[in-house]
């Protein structure tokens, strides 16, 4: 156990005590997936490696449940999944790696008390590593960081370290020291211990494979080239005395990231980043209601938040699944809890715990742990739900969607089928959906052109429509906010572009940026807004 924990702590708060709850953030191919599959198995985890998305001609039949996946080669679903290793409970939560899906990932990273930063170690920060990396900041989870693919030639390691406290504003400190990369990568030294820790393809085959050794030893020439290990020598002497220590706090709130190397493909270096997540990376903290309350993870009232729902998970069932953070308490199965909007009683009966693409039933859970709700669209993206239905967490946003498109439908006899699957598809926060005050049309909007293509490709798959995407007048949207009688007044004067989104929320529709700077200055007393959060 790594929390200290006194006696006296409840059986609630020990087990959240001992939860890690985090995600993995990368830029695609960077090595999230083999990264996954290779935790899983190296904590002994339920499923093998492969699991997590099955290779070549295996993908095609085993993976998913949407032709666009395969045909793009893309995870677009996120997915959790549970492990132990050591004393811990980890919950991974799988971010998408497509940059269109930034609003779902945003929504995962409010689940998540912490995050790895996996990097190729030839390619250092890219684009969508920076992108995901502020969502993390704007969320203020710490960030541990990984930089693999240290068995093929890496950059420069202190131009790699430079790059995430230039770029990121954050202060690098690294555990360990890479001995070389590529053919010449020997192992890691030990910053903060006193161990070499030899990378097995250094060792002569038929020997007997040691994984560590000190790093004081005279045999530690045996694993090392001599100029890999003067180079080793020099670098990890100048970066003992030029990085700073690791410091938990720092790291807690955001300001400092401890740096682990390794190669995720030939497992190496895993466990090490698993033990740091361990010891590091925070329990469940307590959570802030709307009213100001705090709930704690060892409260009795159990409480969790909805961040995810994806339908038809099953080809053969077609439910939906809800993803529902626990926030506090002892789940059981077969509970009944409410959710805080529409104070709905719902029993969950068949809570479902996931490994890798499997699922399970699982009979109790605690703070930190995220379990599948199965339900018939009764709960949505940013349901607040507790036993006693009175608990609203806040904060899951929602983006002005960047791309906007009016749909309808081949056969205009099937406009209501599709006013119902876009309804469906948005209550999932996959996409949004606007309703304009005038004309029957609907307006969908999404973070990318990708979802719209995967809308699409949905509607046609689960609900048998076939439905044409065209550009509206419009090209962005922005919730109202101010005085009721305001925005009354103003939708009023601007009818043509009025519109309320899927909860009922006032919506101006703009043709383009200018327009809402000229509507801001006319209406100084509206706020635009690029987000909206919901009150849970
Ligand atoms: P992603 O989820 O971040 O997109 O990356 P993924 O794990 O799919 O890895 C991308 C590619 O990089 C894969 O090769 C994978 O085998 C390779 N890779 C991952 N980690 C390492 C590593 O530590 N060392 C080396 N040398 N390669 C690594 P691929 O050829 O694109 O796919 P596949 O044919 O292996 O499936």
């Amino acid at each position: 156990m790594t929390q200290t924990m006194t006696q006296s702590a409840s059986k609630v708060e020990r087990e959240a005590a001992r939860r890690r709850t985090f995600a993995i953030i990368s830029h695609p191919d960077a090595g999230k997936t083999t990264l996954t599959e290779n935790m899983l198995s190296a904590a002994g985890a339920i499923r093998l490696a492969g699991a997590v998305r099955a290779r070549g001609e295996q993908r095609r039949t085993r993976s998913d449940w949407m032709k666009i996946e395969r045909e793009r080669g893309i995870s677009v679903s996120a997915s959790v999944m549970t492990f132990e290793h050591r004393d811990c409970m980890f919950n991974l939560l799988d971010t998408p790696g497509h940059e269109d899906f930034s609003e779902d990932t945003y929504r995962t990273v409010t689940a998540a008390d912490a995050a790895i930063m996996v990097l190729d170690a030839a390619r250092g920060i890219e684009p969508q590593t920076l992108k995901l990396f502020e969502v993390c900041r704007l969320r203020g989870i710490p960030i541990l960081t990984f930089i693999n693919k240290m068995d093929r030639e890496a950059e420069d390691i202190f131009a790699l370290l430079d790059q995430i406290q230039d770029q990121l504003a954050l202060d690098a400190s690294p555990q360990q020291w890479p001995a070389g990369s590529g053919a010449r990568f020997a192992g890691v030294r030990e910053l903060r211990g006193e161990d070499f820790l030899i990378y097995p393809r250094a060792q002569d085959d038929d020997a007997p494979k040691r994984e560590r050794i000190a790093f004081d030893d005279a045999q530690l020439s045996e694993f090392i080239e001599p100029d890999t290990l003067m180079q080793l020598r020099e670098e990890s002497e100048i970066a003992l005395e030029g990085y700073p220590e690791f410091d938990r706090q720092a790291f807690l709130d955001g300001d400092m990231t401890p740096v682990y190397f390794g190669s995720a493909l030939r497992k190496f270096g895993i466990n090490q980043l698993l033990d740091a997540l361990a010891e590091y990376s925070p329990p469940p903290a307590p959570v802030e209601t709307e009213s100001g309350e705090t709930v704690a993870p060892g409260d009795d009232e159990v409480s969790g938040f909805v961040f995810k729902v994806q339908a038809n998970m099953d080809p053969n069932h077609r439910d939906r699944v809800a993803f529902m953070r626990l926030c506090s308490g002892e789940f059981k199965r077969g509970m009944k809890l409410r959710t805080a909007t529409s104070a709905r009683q719902i029993t969950v009966s068949s809570p479902i715990l996931f490994f890798a693409q499997d699922r399970e039933i699982v009979d109790e859970a605690y703070a930190g742990d995220v379990i599948g709700v199965p339900n018939h669209g009764v709960l949505r993206v940013g349901d607040s739900l507790s036993e006693n239905g009175k608990l609203r967490f806040v904060g899951i946003p929602n983006f002005a969607p960047e791309i906007l498109r009016r749909a309808r439908t081949k056969d205009p006899l099937k406009a209501k089928h599709l006013r119902k699957a876009l309804e469906s598809l948005a209550e999932e926060g996959v996409t949004q959906l606007f309703k304009p005050a005038l004309g029957a049309e609907l307006i969908v909007g999404a973070v990318g052109p990708l979802q719209i293509d995967v809308m699409a490709e949905r509607i046609e798959a689960e609900y048998g429509l076939e439905v044409v995407f065209e550009q509206p007048a419009y090209t962005t949207a922005r919730w109202l906010g101010g005085a009721e009688a305001d925005i009354e007044n103003f939708l009023d004067r601007n009818k043509s572009q009025a519109a309320e989104d899927l909860d009922g929320s006032p919506v101006y529709l703009a043709k383009n940026a200018w327009e809402i700077s000229y509507a801001e200055e006319k209406f100084p007393k509206i706020t635009f807004l690029k987000a909206k959060e919901r009150v849970l």
